[in-house]
């Protein structure tokens, strides 16, 4: 009964309708202008130790990192593991990867500048240990994405993505500057159920993590949600401001935006041979 399901589809349709998707279209524009600031937030968010212990990983491993972004896990990853294989569709984002890298002296992470979607195995990829992806499950057709790591790690794969609506203030802005809900990107819970009809049955589990983004002022906390929102208008603008006067917290000489996240880690393990 829950195999006549189809995951995959339902997937496709929840991404398509996604409110974030239906505004931009192609997310690659938004990392590139995006990606300094999120490679700075990391220094205030210490999720990656936490997920990192959770890897079956030893000082021989070789690992890939699919949506690195500026290296939340391959940075970390890279000061324990043989190797780091990154896919990146954004340059602006493998430009912070590369700094960062080269700040900590790293030599042993090679970057691929594609889409998932577009890298080829055997051309493209090798095989690897482990697989991951982390909060970069943006591709369209799911089934045919987690099959390919399914096919390229040796051992394990390991997704981390939200659980339940990570929308936190969208869900408040959104119908305010577009009279309509905000209709958050797809769970865990498709994930869990496409591999399930490939006949992976994977683990499962949720965890509480706090999310905090600093701004300097006010004025880059407004410029910041104009972007994320794509508005452009001064009346928005108003509306933006007033929002995150009442929400943002002021400590330390800064504006914070906390909140408290349900994550999910799904791990399989491939049994490729290793
Ligand atoms: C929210 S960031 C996550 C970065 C990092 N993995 C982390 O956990 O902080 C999402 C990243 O996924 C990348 N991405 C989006 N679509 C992708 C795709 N189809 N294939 C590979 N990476 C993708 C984006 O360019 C961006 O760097």
């Amino acid at each position: 009964m829950v195999k006549e399901i189809d995951w995959n589809k339902m997937w496709m349709e929840a991404t398509e309708n996604a409110s974030w998707r239906k505004r931009r279209g192609d997310m690659t524009e938004f990392w590139n202008k995006r990606s300094r600031k999120y490679s700075e937030s990391l220094k205030h968010n210490d999720r990656s130790i936490q997920m990192i212990s959770k890897l079956d990983i030893d000082p021989e491993s070789t690992v890939l990192d699919i949506g690195a972004g500026p290296g939340t896990l391959t940075i970390p990853l890279a000061r324990i593991v043989k190797h780091v294989t990154v896919v990146e569709p954004s340059s602006g984002m493998l430009a912070c990867l590369k700094e960062n890298a080269a700040d900590e002296g790293l030599s042993n992470i090679t970057c691929i500048n594609k889409k998932w979607e577009d890298a080829i195995p055997g051309a493209d990829l090798d095989e690897y240990d482990v697989a991951i992806a982390s909060y970069s499950l943006a591709m369209l057709d799911m089934k045919a994405a987690l099959s390919k790591m399914n096919m390229v790690a040796r051992r394990s794969v390991y997704l981390f993505t939200s659980a339940g609506g990570r929308a936190w203030d969208y869900n408040e802005l959104w119908p305010r500057l577009y009279g309509e809900k905000f209709r958050a990107r797809p769970d865990y819970i498709y994930l869990y159920n496409i591999l399930y009809g490939m006949g992976i049955h994977a683990d499962v589990e949720i965890t509480d993590t706090e999310y905090k983004e600093r701004f300097l002022s006010m004025s880059e906390a407004v410029e910041q949600w104009m972007d994320n929102l794509g508005s452009t208008t001064p009346e928005a603008e108003e509306v933006i401001r007033s929002y995150l006067s009442e929400n943002l917290v002021q400590e330390d000489g800064a504006f914070w935006s906390k909140h408290e996240m349900k994550g999910a880690m799904i791990h399989w393990r491939t049994d490729n041979g290793a």
